[in-house]
């Protein structure tokens, strides 16, 4: 990835912060965009990562902050949608306002961000890709509002490869099963209240183990490499077989 420019949103922390120190060990100049904490994750990772600010549910913020990682990169040859968020609880008890902030953040978020990306990334061949999630793939209890917006996507981003492909930008969807991050452990303390049974157990007899934010950072490096310039328009599920459990 030497001297590849990639902007990751939400990089501060868990997922983000991990594909962040993965593209930098890869050679690449990083921005790191995020409605907090991203001068501070940029200074801590340091190899002339740079720091920021965005709010994905504002269309003039993400247009302020493209303004500027394309200035201080000099460019884009990548973009990391990985900004998101949670809402737990059954669909019919879910609150109007949790349903707006998960479509908000998590799907026109990127659609938002990818719209004004996508000149750049124009400019140069370039490769895109969403974090989505296994409950994008397949329903889970509790997360119905959220799966919906992780499978939309995962359809945005074949749109996205269907539409760019003779730009020569590619565009794929990474699928993360459970991943040891902190919306993690909000999600250990939601899933026990809601249910009285510890999510680890689904955890375990799923996927052996939780997932490393740095196995989620090695696959978005290899999406982005020439290394992977024959995956296009695809959603790959990390997950330890999660998906091919049945029962
Ligand atoms: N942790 C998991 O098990 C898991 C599994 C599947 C998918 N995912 C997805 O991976 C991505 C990262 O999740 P994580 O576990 O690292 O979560 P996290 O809560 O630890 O980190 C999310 C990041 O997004 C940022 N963010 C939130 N709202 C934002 C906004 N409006 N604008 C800009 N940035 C914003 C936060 O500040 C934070 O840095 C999310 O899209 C999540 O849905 C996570």
């Amino acid at each position: 990835m030497n001297g590849k420019r990639v902007l990751i949103t939400g990089g501060h922390r868990g997922i983000g912060r991990a594909i962040a120190e993965a593209f930098v060990s890869a050679g690449a100049r990083v921005a790191i965009a995020d409605i907090e904490g991203a001068e501070q994750a940029a200074a801590e990772i340091g190899h002339g990562t740079v720091g920021v600010k965005l709010d994905v549910t504002s269309a003039d913020s993400v247009a302020a902050a493209l303004g500027e990682t394309v200035e201080q990169l000099g460019g884009l040859d990548v973009l990391v949608n990985n900004a998101g968020v949670e809402a737990f609880g059954p669909l019919h008890e879910l609150e109007q306002d949790d349903f707006d902030r998960l479509t908000s953040v998590n799907l026109r978020g990127p659609w938002l961000v990818y719209k004004h990306a996508v000149p750049a990334l124009i400019d140069g061949g370039g490769a895109i890709i969403n974090i989505a999630s296994l409950a994008g793939l397949v329903a889970f209890p509790l997360l119905g509002a959220y799966s919906a917006t992780k499978a939309a996507v995962v359809r945005l981003t074949e749109a996205m490869a269907l539409e760019l492909r003779d730009l020569g930008v590619r565009a794929n969807a990474i699928c993360p099963g459970f991943i040891d991050t902190p919306m993690m452990g909000r999600a250990f303390q939601e899933w026990e209240a809601a249910t009285g049974t510890p999510l680890s157990d689904l955890v375990v007899a799923g996927q052996g183990r939780l997932g490393k934010p740095e196995e989620v950072g090695a696959l978005a490096v290899y999406l982005a490499s020439d290394a992977g310039s024959f995956v296009n328009g695809t959603a790959i599920a990390l997950d330890g077989g999660m998906n091919i459990r049945r029962g």
